[in-house]
């Protein structure tokens, strides 16, 4: 008996939707259409990626009976409403990184997709990456001790010109969620919930963070320190650090990247280095975990779990605010 794999369907043609349907290619993932606001822009993507139908505006796009799981690659103002369209649609979700805008919008989001029986999942793709799967491996395998330090850096120099969303408060701009929540997410995977929450930020007149950093204090008594910003390159490293080892991901860390692993003790004798093998950007693993989680019929991912995500959110919350 053959099975058809399922028919992911895009919502939003814009840049990172394109980025995503090149990654699909690489992995064998059926893509069935694409939705865009505008009919042309839908047309374009679908012929450049080969996808077998364009819809105009995103209605169509959720009620097409090919389409399985939407991917969500709006701008964080939209995460929440377009998530919805496709839960009422009765449609698996997987949503663009940062979940929503709030912690009250990702419980609003998380509560809809759990009363519809539908699989959702935060598209944090870092953590479903080769390099990260190692990472965890090694902290599993007591190879870092146990982990008392995370150290993040997300800063590149972005496009900050007249229109661009990440300058749009209306639109969910700024560097923490674009870029300060990958971040959040590294510390919040290897040292679990934070409880308090120190920040400081540069804050543009329409409400937009431009950088910050904060140091989080999580239960487990580890401590983790971030710094991000969408105008100016950083080391855009990540440290994740344990009583008898530590983890260098190198830059960019929340891509697909290599690490060094060193001992604690000893000045830091290197004992392994993992190198990246690339095969596209990455963003198909996170797709393959969508996959395999609806396959076996989970409505939820234990690498990115729903009550995770909002909790980041939360966690984002008050980064944000301690910014301002
Ligand atoms: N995983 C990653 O590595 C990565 C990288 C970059 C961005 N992202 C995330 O992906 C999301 C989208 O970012 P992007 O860089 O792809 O943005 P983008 O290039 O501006 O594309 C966003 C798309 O959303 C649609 N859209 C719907 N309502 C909109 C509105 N009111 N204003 C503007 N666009 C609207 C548009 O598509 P149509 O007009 O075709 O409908 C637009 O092309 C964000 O959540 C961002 O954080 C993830």
């Amino acid at each position: 008996m053959t099975t058809t794999a399922p028919g992911w369907g895009i919502l939003g043609a814009g840049g990172i939707a394109g980025s995503f349907a090149r990654d699909l290619a690489t992995g064998g993932h059926r893509i069935a259409a694409v939705g865009s606001r505008d009919a042309e822009r839908a047309r374009s993507f679908a012929e450049r990626h080969s996808i077998p139908a364009a819809h105009a505006g995103y209605r169509a796009l959720v009620d097409d009976p090919e389409v399985d799981i939407v991917y969500v690659a709006t701008p964080h103002s939209h995460h929440l409403e377009h998530a919805l369209l496709a839960i009422d649609a009765g449609k698996h979700v997987l949503v663009e990184k940062a979940f929503t805008t709030t912690g009250d919008d990702a419980q609003r989001l998380v509560d809809a997709a759990r009363t519809k029986g539908v699989f959702a999942m935060e598209a944090m793709w870092t953590r479903f990456l080769p390099t990260m799967v190692a990472a965890r491996e090694r902290v599993a395998a007591g190879d870092l001790g146990e982990v008392v330090s995370v150290v993040a850096d997300h800063s590149q120099m972005l496009d900050l010109s007249p229109g661009s969303r990440l300058i749009e408060a209306a639109l969910g701009g700024g560097a923490l969620l674009d870029l300060g929540v990958y971040c959040v997410s590294l510390a919040h995977a290897f040292l679990g919930p934070i409880e308090r929450i120190q920040a400081a930020g540069v804050v543009d007149a329409a409400g937009v963070d431009h950088r910050g950093a904060a140091i989080l204090e999580h239960a487990s008594g580890g401590i983790s320190s971030v710094t991000f910003s969408m105008e100016t390159l950083g080391s855009n490293r990540a440290v994740i650090a344990g009583t008898e080892g530590v983890i260098e991901l190198e830059p960019a860390f929340y891509a697909w990247t290599g690490f060094r692993r060193r001992h604690a003790s000893a000045h830091g004798t290197a004992a392994e280095t993992f190198a990246a093998e690339l095969v596209g950007r990455g963003m198909q693993f996170q797709a393959a975990e969508v996959e395999r989680c609806i396959a076996e019929g989970r409505l939820e991912s234990e690498l990115m779990p729903l009550d995770e995500s909002v909790a980041i959110m939360r966690a984002m919350d008050e980064i944000a605010a301690r910014m301002r």
